[in-house]
């Protein structure tokens, strides 16, 4: 397409392939970005063995692209997770959720020995909080929560019309400037009602991916 943004997201997805092992089950993620790596991992699927994925619609890909896909329950510690990322910050701490897969990406990286992050250079950023912080919540606890993170300084906005894949709503949280994002994720993890905070920190990236360019972490 147009984006521009769409070869940088492209060259991250090709280099995150050489990280897969021969033989091994991969952890897949979401979105746009991640949509290059499933076709470039496509183009080798006869050297793996197959895919755990974060979500229906990378399922979809997946299945399409002839990639088998396993329950995570059947799969054990997964060598690699390969995933992209709404905001990184120098540290390989993400923000997550934007396309609402965040609870079963969380999953996936916590499940995987290493998560390499793969983002164009517009993901960057030195503090996170830029990009609404995507809150998966039950139902129920939809309007609890929101206060609470009024409490804290943060403006919750519903996700109006959108239900996770796993039933639940997402609030996107706005102005919150994250600089402690350890903590944040913590504190918000405590909440009853939060299913998933889409702070990847204190399990944050192993390896991130800009762009051509690699950074271990
Ligand atoms: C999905 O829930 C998100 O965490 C995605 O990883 C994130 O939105 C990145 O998507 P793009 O690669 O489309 O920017």
């Amino acid at each position: 397409s147009q984006d521009p943004r769409n070869e940088g997201k492209r060259l991250s997805a090709l280099k995150a392939l050489e990280f897969v092992e021969d033989g091994s089950i991969v952890g897949v993620g979401t979105g746009s970005t991640v949509a290059f790596f499933i076709e470039g991992l496509a183009d080798m699927k006869s050297r793996i063995k197959g895919a755990v994925s974060s979500s229906e619609q990378s399922t979809r890909l997946l299945e399409k692209a002839g990639i088998e896909v396993f329950d995570l329950n059947h799969a054990g510690t997964l060598p690699l997770y390969v995933d992209g990322a709404d905001e990184c910050d120098p540290h390989g701490r993400l923000i997550k959720g934007g396309g609402g897969a965040l609870t079963r990406e969380k999953i996936i990286a916590a499940a995987s020995r290493r998560f390499v992050c793969i983002v164009d250079p517009s993901k960057e950023v030195d503090v996170l909080g830029r990009f609404p912080l995507p809150i998966e919540v039950i139902p129920m606890a939809r309007s609890y929560v929101a206060r609470e993170i009024v409490a804290r300084g943060g403006q919750p906005v519903w996700r109006d019309g959108f239900t996770t894949d796993n039933g639940n709503v997402i609030l996107d949280v706005h102005n919150w400037s994250i600089t402690d994002p350890v903590a944040l994720e913590r504190e918000l993890n405590q909440l009853a009602g939060v299913v998933c905070v889409g702070l990847f920190a204190a399990r944050a990236a192993d390896v991130v991916i800009v762009g051509a360019n690699v950074r271990q972490g």
